[in-house]
C-alpha cells in the first residue's frame, strides 16, 4: 500500500475552507493509502515564535475537528509533529546538505516575507520550514503528498532534497510527488479567500444560528443592488456554495431565479444554508461528545504518536547508519 503523509499548521477553529479544501480529501484517502495526518505545530512556531501560547491547545482542539469529520485513528496514523523528535534529528541532517539558494528562492518564502507585516521572519528557522516540511514526509516515506497548488513549490523542494540527498548517501527515500488536492473555491463571507484571519470563515463549529447570520450577509453578485436587478450567478460568491453544496435541480432553480429576477438573494441563499446547517450538524454533535471528554481526543493523539514513533525511529535508524553516523 502507498504511504501518504500530510500536516496541518495548528490555526485554532477549522472552517469550511478547511473542510473542502483537504479534510474531505484526506477522508477518502484514508480508505486505500496507509495515511501518516499530523499536526504541525513546529511549523507553527516559524511564524509565531513571539506568541507560542495557544499552539498546544490549537492543535488539541484540530484534533478534535478531524476525529469529528471521520478521521478514524485506526486506518490512519494521527500524530502531533513536536511529539516525534526524530523530525528535528531528520531536519538537521537534511539542513546540512541543503544549499541556501535554494531555501532564498522558494516563491512561497519571498510572498510570505513581503506580506506578513508585523513579525519578524528574517528567521532561521522560517527560512528553513521547507527543510523541517520534507523531514515530515521523507520521515515516512511518503509516496504521496496531497495538498493544495499553494504548497507545489515547497514539494518540488522536498524531491529535490531527496535527490540530493539518496545521490550523497544511497537509495534512502522515494522521491515523493504531490497529490494536488481539487479544491472547490471555497470563497469566504466577503469573496476573498476563506481564511480565519480575514474574519470571513464559517467555522464547523457554529452554530445553525451563526451560520444563518454569516451566510444571509455574504457577498452577492454587485450588481444585484435591488431586489428587482437581475443578476448573474457566476460573478456572485455565495453560489460558489451552492455549486458545492446544493442538488442539480436547486442550481438551476436559482440561476435562473437569478438572472431573471425571479428569486430575490436571501430565498437564494435560504436553499443553501440549510444544506450547510445539515452537513454539520452530525459533527457538531461528535464534536460535542469530545468536548465532553477530552481525554478521548487526547488519548488518540498518544496512541498517534507512539506509532508514528515507531515509523521514525526504523528510519532514523537507516538515515544515521547511511550518513555514516
Ligand atoms: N506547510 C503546510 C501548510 O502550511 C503544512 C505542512 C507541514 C505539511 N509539513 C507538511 C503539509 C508535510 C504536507 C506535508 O499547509
Ligand atoms: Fe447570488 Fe443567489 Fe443573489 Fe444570484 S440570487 S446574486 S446567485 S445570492
Amino acid at each position: 500500500m502507498a504511504t501518504i503523509v500530510s500536516g496541518m499548521r495548528p490555526t485554532g477553529n477549522l472552517h469550511l475552507g478547511h473542510l473542502h479544501g483537504a479534510l474531505k480529501n484526506w477522508l477518502r484517502l484514508q480508505e486505500s493509502y496507509q495515511c501518516f495526518f499530523f499536526v504541525a505545530d513546529w511549523h507553527a512556531l516559524t511564524t509565531d515564535y513571539a506568541t507560542p501560547q495557544g499552539i498546544q491547545e490549537s492543535g488539541l482542539e484540530m484534533m478534535k475537528d478531524w476525529l469529528s469529520v471521520g478521521l478514524d485513528p485506526k486506518r490512519c496514523v494521527i500524530f502531533r509533529q513536536s511529539a516525534v523528535k526524530q523530525h528535528a534529528e531528520l531536519h538537521l541532517l537534511l539542513s546540512m546538505i541543503t544549499p541556501v539558494p535554494w531555501l532564498e528562492r522558494n516563491p512561497t518564502y519571498k510572498e510570505q516575507i513581503r506580506e506578513i507585516v508585523g513579525k519578524d521572519l528574517s528567521t532561521y528557522g522560517f527560512l528553513g520550514y521547507p527543510v523541517l516540511q520534507a523531514a515530515d514526509i521523507v520521515m515516512y516515506k511518503a509516496h504521496k503528498v496531497p495538498v493544495g497548488a499553494d504548497q507545489a513549490p515547497h514539494l518540488e523542494l522536498t524531491r529535490e532534497i531527496v535527490r540530493r540527498f539518496n545521490q550523497f548517501y544511497g537509495q534512502i527515500f522515494p522521491e515523493p510527488e504531490v497529490l494536488l488536492t481539487e479544491i472547490p473555491k471555497v470563497p469566504g463571507l466577503d469573496g476573498r479567500k476563506m481564511s480565519k484571519s480575514y474574519g470571513n470563515a464559517v467555522f464547523l463549529t457554529d452554530s445553525p444560528k451563526e451560520i444563518d447570520r454569516k451566510l444571509s450577509r455574504m457577498m452577492t453578485d454587485p450588481a444585484r443592488v435591488r431586489r428587482q436587478d437581475p443578476g448573474e450567478p457566476e460573478k456572485c460568491p455565495a453560489f460558489n456554495l451552492h455549486k458545492i453544496y446544493c442538488t442539480p435541480d436547486e442550481i438551476d432553480y436559482v440561476s435562473k431565479g437569478c438572472r431573471t429576477a425571479g428569486i430575490g438573494c436571501l430565498d437564494c441563499k435560504k436553499i443553501m444554508i440549510k444544506h450547510v446547517v445539515e452537513e454539520l450538524q452530525p459533527f457538531q454533535e461528535k464534536r460535542a461528545g469530545y468536548d465532553r471528554r477530552p481525554g478521548d481526543a487526547e488519548d488518540a493523539l498518544s496512541a498517534g504518536n507512539r506509532a508514528a514513533q515507531e515509523k521514525a525511529a526504523e528510519t532514523m535508524e537507516q538515515v544515521r547508519s547511511a550518513v555514516g553516523l
